[in-house]
């Protein structure tokens, strides 16, 4: 089932002499149960893509569907709810509030999203497949980077959304702690039906994705995970 499908998308921020073309004749689609990398050089619209889709920015022209839903006919408040219900973001800063703790940044996903999320026994295996089980008492200051980050990854995932989106979501952390998250990554897609896209700079990861999608100067196009040059 086709959960996300961009149509000649393009995004232009500013006006005038300040404008950029950030991304232009962006045709794109990804299936429930995929797990989809986006590559490019830096600056070249990976970010603004995946905004796109999570519904942050909004397309100068185009058509974007998500679940069969065109963001365009939503209200803002069906846009809000939306995103909410169907979308994990975990973005490059990790976005946790600095005053609350690991435990504290959960529950405050609970009552902002009360119903379906993760039931006791699933968040526990999450977070002992994080190893974050034993940070729950901790402020976002007192742990690693890498330490953030997971957390960061288990708050995404935490309302169960039906796409997770990740901008450059490994950076942070060595490399076994990174294979250990492209395994969950390829768990959630392919055992629970789920898209994750994932940008990453980092080739030694492309082998766990389904399909490899490449961003350059603002064009997109599907290329071969075993091309070498992709990253
Ligand atoms: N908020 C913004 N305002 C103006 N230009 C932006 C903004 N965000 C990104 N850009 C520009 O759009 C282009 C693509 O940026 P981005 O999507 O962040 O690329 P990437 O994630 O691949 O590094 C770059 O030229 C960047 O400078
Ligand atoms: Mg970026």
């Amino acid at each position: 089932m086709e959960t996300i499908k961009l149509d000649q998308i393009e995004k232009i921020y500013g006006r005038g002499a300040s404008e950029t073309k950030a991304l232009s004749g962006i045709n794109f689609t990804a299936d429930a149960g995929e797990l989809v990398s986006i590559t490019g050089p830096s600056g070249s619209g990976k970010s603004t893509f995946l905004k796109l889709i999570g519904g942050i920015l909004s397309p100068t022209s185009g058509e974007l569907t998500i679940n069969g839903q065109n963001y365009n006919q939503m209200t803002r408040a069906h846009q809000s709810q939306f995103r909410l219900d169907q979308l994990g973001f975990i973005l490059q800063s990790y976005n946790l509030v600095p005053y609350l703790t690991v435990r504290e940044q959960f529950e405050l996903v609970g009552r902002v999203k009360p119903k379906h999320n993760l039931a006791p026994a699933e968040f526990k295996e999450l977070c002992s497949a994080l190893a974050i089980g034993d940070l729950m008492n901790d402020y976002p200051d007192q742990l690693s980077g890498g330490q953030q980050q997971r957390v960061a990854i288990a708050r995404a995932m935490y309302p169960n959304p039906s796409i997770i989106l990740a901008d450059e979501p490994t950076a942070a952390l060595d490399g076994k702690r990174a294979v250990q998250i492209m395994e969950i990554f390829q768990k959630i897609a392919h055992h629970q039906n789920k898209t994750v896209l994932l940008i990453t700079h980092d080739s030694r990861l492309i082998k766990y994705v389904d399909r490899n999608y490449q961003i350059v100067d603002g064009h997109g196009q599907f290329v071969s995970k075993n091309d070498q040059s992709l990253v």
